[in-house]
C-alpha cells in the first residue's frame, strides 16, 4: 500500500461495510493516511479485530444499515463534522434473471445496495454543507454498467446507485459537495455469491468463457476509492469510474 501519510489528516470519514474486503482495505488505508474513521458493519467481530489492529483514530458502529438506527448511530459517532463518506457495504443476488426474484431477495438487495446508501448520504448532507463541502464515494459494480455481470435485483442495484450518485453531484456542487463512484470488477473478497439459476448459469456461462475479467485485490479499489476522497480529485464530481482492469472496454 503506497499511502500519502498526511491526505486525511484531522478529517472525519464514515466507511460503511468496514469490517470485510473494500471497506476493509478502504478503512485502512483512510486510517494510514490520517483520518478518524467511523467504521459501520453488521459483523462485530470483524469490526473488533480491526478496532485492534488499528488502535486510535476508529470509532466502531455495530448493526445492519438497512435499519435506519445504525445511520443515525453513525452519524452520532463521528461527533461532529463529517468530511468524507465511503458508502462500501453491499450484498450480492443470487444471480436470478427477473421471471426467478423472489420478493424477499428483490428487498433485502434493495434496502442494503440502494435504500441504506440513500439514507446514509441523506444523514451526512445538512453538515456538510454547512461546512461548506465534502467527498462521498459510492461503490458501484460492473454490473452497475453492464447487464452480464450479476442478476436482476443486484444489477438494479448498483444502475439505480448509480443514479443516486450523479443525482447527489448534480444537485450539491454549488454547496461543495462531490459524489462520486467507483465500479469494480470481480475483487478477491468475503462476498457471497451462490449461483440460485440454471438459466442464468446457461445464459451467463459462455460470456465468462470468452472474456475471464481479471480479479482485483481489495487494496486496489481503497486506492481509487482514497483518491476519489481526497482533494486530489478536487474537480471529480458525478463520475462513474470502472476499477476493474478493464473489463469495461471490452
Ligand atoms: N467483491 C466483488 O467482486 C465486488 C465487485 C463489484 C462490486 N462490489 C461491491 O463492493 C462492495 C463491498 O463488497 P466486498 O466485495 O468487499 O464484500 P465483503 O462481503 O467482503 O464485505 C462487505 C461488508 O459489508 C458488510 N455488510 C453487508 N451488508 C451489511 C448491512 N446490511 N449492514 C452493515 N454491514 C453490511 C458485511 O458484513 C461485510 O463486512 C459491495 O457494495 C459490493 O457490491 C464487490
Amino acid at each position: 500500500m503506497n499511502t500519502i501519510p498526511s491526505r486525511f489528516t484531522g478529517q472525519t470519514i464514515i466507511v460503511t461495510g468496514a469490517g470485510s474486503g473494500i471497506g476493509h482495505a478502504t478503512t485502512t488505508r483512510l486510517h494510514a493516511e490520517g483520518a478518524h474513521v467511523v467504521a459501520v458493519d453488521v459483523v462485530q467481530h470483524r469490526l473488533e479485530q480491526l478496532a485492534d489492529v488499528l488502535g486510535e483514530r476508529i470509532r466502531c458502529v455495530v448493526g445492519d444499515l438497512a435499519d435506519d438506527a445504525t445511520v443515525r448511530a453513525a452519524l452520532d459517532a463521528a461527533d461532529g463534522q463529517v468530511h468524507g463518506l465511503a458508502n462500501v457495504a453491499g450484498i450480492m443476488d443470487g444471480f436470478e434473471p427477473t421471471a426467478e426474484i423472489t420478493d424477499e431477495t428483490w428487498d433485502r438487495v434493495l434496502a442494503v445496495n440502494l435504500t441504506a446508501v440513500m439514507r446514509m448520504t441523506r444523514a451526512v448532507l445538512p453538515g456538510m454543507i454547512a461546512h461548506g463541502g465534502g467527498a462521498i464515494v459510492n461503490v458501484s459494480s460492473e454490473a452497475g454498467l453492464r447487464a452480464s455481470a450479476a442478476g436482476t435485483p443486484y444489477t438494479a442495484s448498483k444502475h439505480a446507485l448509480n443514479g443516486l450518485t450523479r443525482s447527489t453531484a448534480f444537485f450539491y456542487t454549488a454547496q461543495g459537495i462531490r459524489c462520486n463512484a467507483i465500479a469494480p470488477g470481480p475483487v478477491a473478497t468475503n462476498i457471497e455469491a451462490p449461483f440460485r439459476s440454471t438459466w442464468a448459469q446457461e445464459r451467463m456461462g459462455p460470456l465468462f468463457q470468452v472474456t475471464v475479467p481479471p480479479i482485483a485485490r481489495a487494496d486496489e479499489q481503497a486506492a481509487a476509492i482514497a483518491w476519489l476522497l481526497s482533494d486530489d480529485a478536487s474537480n471529480v464530481s458525478g463520475a462513474i469510474l470502472p476499477v476493474d482492469g478493464g473489463w469495461n472496454a471490452i
